[in-house]
């Protein structure tokens, strides 16, 4: 089944797929310089918390890769700065950092093994495509998990673009459909369009129709006639930043759809890998949530659809745990009180599962 590839290393550099052209044209670009990477995470060329993750990885790698740094002192101040211009991106998604951490990690490493420049900039290099290899299992994990839990047959809804686009692997939210509907789940997606960026319209719809899994494009607005109808068996969505206590920062307008789910009795997932948990946070209310442009409210595509009035533009919202049935991740499934169980899947060591949900 076609799998988007929005990001790869190869030798000319980080290839990326221009998800704002989507689904008019598929072009990718080539970068060799660091910066350009974090313009491209700022922009949104590459969007989805762990393919910014991801991103930003292979913009750690390439930073050092490409530094005239002659020493592993100056190499390192080098460094410190690749790492703080990356880290100024987008403030949400905590899979940003998670990266750039793990990189400086790696760093610390290969400079206390050995003073070789190019010793540490082939282990960064590798560092960073093993931090893509990672989110690919990670979504086949995922996948396995929360699909156990999706209905046999019928109707779930999604929201923005939680796939291939927005992890590098085969997606978290949408990975879970896809495991469900390979295994024979005979579903239907509901994909809300999500204004104002359009992620769902432009890029779910796109990404499920090529992978030839049957779909339905809905306004936001269309959200709870849908949910009332009694005929959506589940919601699967994606994370940008999960406190501990399961609070779930998400794309704009997943908060109302996980409200008006429960007030249906539709249950509602999470799927995230670990590295989008923030457990240094005690709840939801501490999350940043990122403000984009008014521009993009009161214009569509460039076109103006409002009078120039003001306009707000939170790019996410906290669903509160308590409209959350569940959170899939690599290493099971974790359920209320969440305080507890995002703990305890932290602390597993990454190889070993927990046994598969009933
Ligand atoms: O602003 P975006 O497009 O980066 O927001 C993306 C989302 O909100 C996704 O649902 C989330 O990052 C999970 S992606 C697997």
């Amino acid at each position: 089944m076609y799998v988007a590839q929005p990001i790869e290393w190869t030798e000319g550099g980080v290839v990326m797929l221009d998800q704002r052209r989507l689904p008019a044209e598929e072009i990718t670009y080539t970068y060799t310089d660091y910066r350009e990477v974090a313009k491209a995470i700022h922009e949104m060329v590459i969007r989805g918390a762990p393919a910014i993750g991801v991103a930003a990885a292979m913009g750690a790698a390439l930073g050092v890769l490409h530094s005239p740094a002659k020493s592993v002192d100056a190499l390192r101040a080098e460094f410190e700065e690749i790492c703080d211009t990356l880290a100024k991106t987008r403030p949400t998604a905590v899979d940003l950092f998670w990266a750039i951490e793990r990189m400086k990690q790696r760093f610390a490493e290969l400079t206390a093994e050995t003073s070789e420049l190019a010793k540490i900039k082939q282990g960064m290099v590798k560092e960073a495509k093993q931090v893509h290899e990672e989110k690919r299992s990670t979504d086949e994990a995922i996948g396995k998990f929360g699909a156990e839990l999706m209905p046999r047959e019928g109707q779930v809804m999604t929201q923005c673009n939680a796939g291939a686009l927005a992890t590098g692997g085969i997606g978290t939210a949408l990975g879970v459909i896809r495991v469900a509907f390979e295994q024979g789940r005979k579903l239907h997606v509901l994909v809300p369009e999500t204004r104002p960026y359009l992620q769902g319209a432009r890029l779910t719809a796109w990404e499920l129709h090529k992978g030839g899994i049957p779909l339905t494009l809905i306004t936001d607005n269309m959200v709870g006639h849908f949910l009332k109808s009694g005929k959506v068996g589940a919601v699967v969505t994606g994370a940008d930043r999960i406190a501990a206590n399961g609070d779930t920062a998400n794309k704009i307008g997943t908060y109302q759809i996980a409200v008006l789910a429960k007030e249906n009795k539709v249950p509602f997932y999470i799927a995230a890998p670990i590295s989008t948990f923030d457990l240094s946070i005690a709840d939801g209310e501490h999350i940043p949530i990122e403000e984009r442009s008014a521009a993009e409210v009161t214009h569509l595509q460039g076109v103006r659809i409002a009078p120039d009035v003001p306009a707000a533009n939170p790019a996410f919202d906290v669903t509160p745990a308590r409209y959350i049935a569940a959170i899939f991740t690599e290493r099971g499934v974790a359920r209320r009180p969440y305080t507890e169980s995002l703990r305890a899947l932290a602390q597993q060591a990454p190889q070993q599962h927990v046994a598969s949900p009933a």
